[in-house]
C-alpha cells in the first residue's frame, strides 16, 4: 500500500501565492489527487438551482394555469401559457411564463384570475400582472412577484424550471 506522503509547496510557488493575495486577487491551490473548483464555481455565495421539467407545450391550454413547485417543495409556482407573446415568454409562441404563488407583501398565496390575467392576494388585495413580467399593478405590496426562468426545449417540448428571478417571500435565498 502507498504511503501518503507531506505535500510541499516550493519557495517558488509559495512567493507566488503569496504575491497573488498581497495583490487583492483570490488564489486557489488544488493539492495532488484534487479537482480544482471549476472557474464558474469560484467565490460562488449561492446554492445552484435545480432543474425541474414542469409540462411539454403542447399540453397547456391558453390562460389555463398550471400549478408546481420550484425551487423546493415548500415553494409553490405557477405556469401560464398567455396566448400571446409576453416579455420573457418562452415555448413556440414565446407565450409561456411562471411565477412564485407567494405575495411580496406579507407572503398569502396568490391566485391566477382568468378573466383579469393578474395574480390576486386575498389578504391586502394586491394583484400583479401576469403579462408583465409578474408586476405589481396595486396594492401592499411593493416588490413585484418573483419571476420562475424558464427554458423551452424544442426536440422533447419540454419546459423546464431553471432559475427564480427575485426573492421568494420569506427567504433569504431562494434556494435552502
Ligand atoms: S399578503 Fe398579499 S397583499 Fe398582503
Amino acid at each position: 500500500m502507498e504511503e501518503t506522503t507531506v505535500t510541499e509547496i516550493s519557495r517558488r510557488n509559495f512567493l507566488k501565492l503569496g504575491g497573488g493575495v498581497a495583490a487583492g486577487t483570490v488564489a486557489t491551490v488544488a493539492l495532488p489527487g484534487q479537482a480544482q473548483a471549476a472557474p464558474a464555481d469560484v467565490g460562488r455565495m449561492t446554492l445552484p438551482y435545480p432543474h425541474k421539467v414542469v409540462t411539454r407545450a403542447r399540453e397547456l391550454r391558453t390562460n389555463m394555469p398550471v400549478n408546481f413547485n420550484f425551487p423546493d417543495a415548500a415553494s409553490p409556482c405557477t405556469l401560464i401559457k398567455m396566448g400571446r407573446a409576453v416579455p420573457g415568454g418562452v415555448g413556440p409562441d414565446k407565450d409561456i411564463v411562471a411565477y412564485s404563488t407567494l405575495c411580496t407583501h406579507m407572503g398569502c398565496p396568490v391566485s391566477y384570475d382568468t378573466a383579469s390575467r393578474v395574480f390576486r392576494c386575498p389578504c391586502h388585495y394586491s394583484t400583479f400582472d401576469a403579462e408583465l413580467s409578474g408586476q405589481m399593478i396595486c396594492g401592499q405590496a411593493t416588490e413585484d412577484l418573483p419571476r420562475i426562468v424558464l427554458q423551452y426545449d424544442a426536440k422533447t417540448d419540454t419546459v423546464t424550471a431553471v432559475a427564480v428571478e427575485g426573492l421568494i417571500y420569506g427567504r433569504q435565498a431562494n434556494v435552502l
